[in-house]
């Protein structure tokens, strides 16, 4: 009996000549739900289903692969069974970073097979090792971090937030207006849904970090891509944001420091970016985890610190810059002026007090890390291994006939283009998938980062630079001839 998979693939090959992006495109779907479908890891939902019929000609069941089942369960006298499907509340919920080829990555282990791993911003497995301090006082504090927190925090690390709030000059922020997370990925899934009704526009980079694509659609909104330009440093296009605002627009997201480019936006594009929220009455999400992490005697100024008289939610964390990624210790804060924001407050804390609390233990170590010696500096300075491995990356990548890069200001992540007129490439996800298969090594495709060619892809540079070397060795030597035509 076919499957709804099944179904999918065959309509690929036989509509739109075996291409996932054409079949996206018929049917209006994205690329990265279409590559769930034929992989298995998804299924359309009856909607979907509906919407892909109609585009083929076929029957919502055809597509489904229900329609042989039925017919012989009917013949049977049976009543069909029920199918336990994903939520329709999913459709169109993609988060690749953990996608199908991280699954065939983690098969070919299972097999025995060396990898070489370039595809998650996971500092603690390339011996980043937390600051012992945090580890001592995490230990210290653990009998004592046994029962739920206050719903928002622990009041430590919410007056440690506060004066690292004050430090980078964002305004208005009291002891209420910061909630703890078990990684700041909570807190942005929680403000999505305390701030989204159906149809609402929410303005985000492209690309992206795409857990901000998908809380967004999860919480019935429409997230809409501004173009971040590669010939500016990856600013965003302030242009191209304003031309996609319309009526129904009502936030902007930045991620700044950036994941996937490694850019630091300037003031003066933060600026521009505030203006527009005053024009459009915009609320301001702002992603700011990797706050601490730049490099070349660069300053990050903080979102909230230019919106006094408008509403900022920004966002942070431990997992990156005390490389805890595991402690899922993040946080966010409301800043400036919260008048007229009474309603949404109220949701969050709903949704807040709905999950009792956030990680204990991880709260206890928020005011040793923020306060004092910051380990995380000498990684970044000539000499420390973030900076050295960032100068040998971006070298290695421009060295390579076809790709190049512009260099990273933040964070651990290169986004090199492919120059798509010498190497021909029509699916990004097949070339990463290529390039795994033949060479072991695991990178990111730029569209799983909601970028819009299949034209780059990302690289995290936190293995260290032998093992970076080997593994942009082999990057030259399988593009070289490499094509898809
Ligand atoms: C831009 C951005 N925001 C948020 C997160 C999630 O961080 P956390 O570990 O605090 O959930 C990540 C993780 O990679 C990220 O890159």
């Amino acid at each position: 009996m076919a499957t709804a998979n099944e179904r999918v693939q065959l309509l690929i090959d036989r509509e739109c000549g075996g291409s996932q992006q054409v079949f996206a495109d018929k049917t209006g779907l994205t690329k990265g739900s279409v590559s769930q479908y034929v992989n298995g890891r998804n299924e359309p939902s009856r909607k979907t289903a509906a919407k892909v019929a109609e585009v083929f000609g076929v029957t919502p069941e055809w597509v489904l692969g229900r329609d042989e089942e039925s017919t012989s369960r009917k013949e049977e006298g049976k009543r069909p069974m029920r199918e336990w499907k994903k939520s329709e509340k999913l459709d169109g919920v993609c988060y690749d970073v953990r996608g199908p080829v991280l699954e065939e990555a983690n098969r070919m282990r299972d097999n025995g097979i060396d990898i070489i791993k370039l595809n998650i911003g996971n500092p603690a497995p390339f011996q980043f090792n937390a600051p012992d301090e945090i580890i001592h006082d995490m230990v210290h504090n653990l009998r004592d971090a046994q029962g739920y927190s206050d719903s928002k925090g622990i009041f430590g690390a919410r007056k440690a937030i506060m004066q690292y709030c004050q430090l980078k000059g964002i305004p208005n922020v009291t002891m209420e207006d910061i909630y703890t997370g078990n990684g700041a990925s909570e807190l942005i899934t929680m403000a999505m849904q305390a701030f989204l009704n159906d149809g609402d526009e929410v303005l985000l980079p492209m690309p992206d970090y795409p857990l901000w694509t998908a809380s967004i659609k999860l919480a019935g909104g429409k997230p809409v891509h501004y173009r971040c330009d590669e010939q500016q440093n990856w600013y965003p296009d302030i242009k191209d944001i304003r031309s996609k605002i319309t009526p129904n627009t009502t936030g902007i997201v930045i991620i700044n420091p950036n994941n996937p480019t490694g850019a630091l936006y300037p003031k003066e594009v933060l600026e521009q970016i505030a203006d527009l929220a005053r024009e459009f009455d915009l609320m301001v999400f702002a992603d700011e985890i990797y706050d601490r992490l730049v490099m070349d005697g660069k300053k990050h100024v903080a979102m909230g610190s230019l919106l006094p008289d408008r509403m900022c939610v920004s966002f942070n964390g431990l997992s990156k810059s005390h490389r805890i990624a595991g402690f899922r210790v993040g946080w966010m804060v409301l800043s400036g002026n919260k008048k007229h924001a009474g309603g949404f407050i109220t949701g969050l804390n709903l949704l807040s007090s709905m999950r009792l609390c956030s990680n204990v233990p991880g709260q206890e170590v928020i005011q040793t890390a923020l306060g004092g010696y910051q380990s995380v500096d000498e990684l970044l300075l000539p000499g420390g291994r973030i900076y050295e491995q960032r100068e040998f990356i971006y070298n290695a990548i421009n060295d390579i006939p076809g790709l190049s890069a512009v260099k990273p200001d933040a964070a651990f992540y290169i986004f090199p283009r492919i120059d798509l007129g010498k190497i021909h490439i029509k699916d990004d996800e097949q070339m990463i998938l290529d390039f795994l298969k033949q060479q072991k090594v695991l990178m990111l495709q730029g569209t799983a980062m909601n970028w819009d060619k299949p034209d780059h892809f990302r690289i995290v540079y936190l293995p260290d630079r032998r093992t970076l070397g080997k593994a942009t060795e082999r990057l030259k030597e399988f593009l070289d001839g490499y094509s898809q035509y």
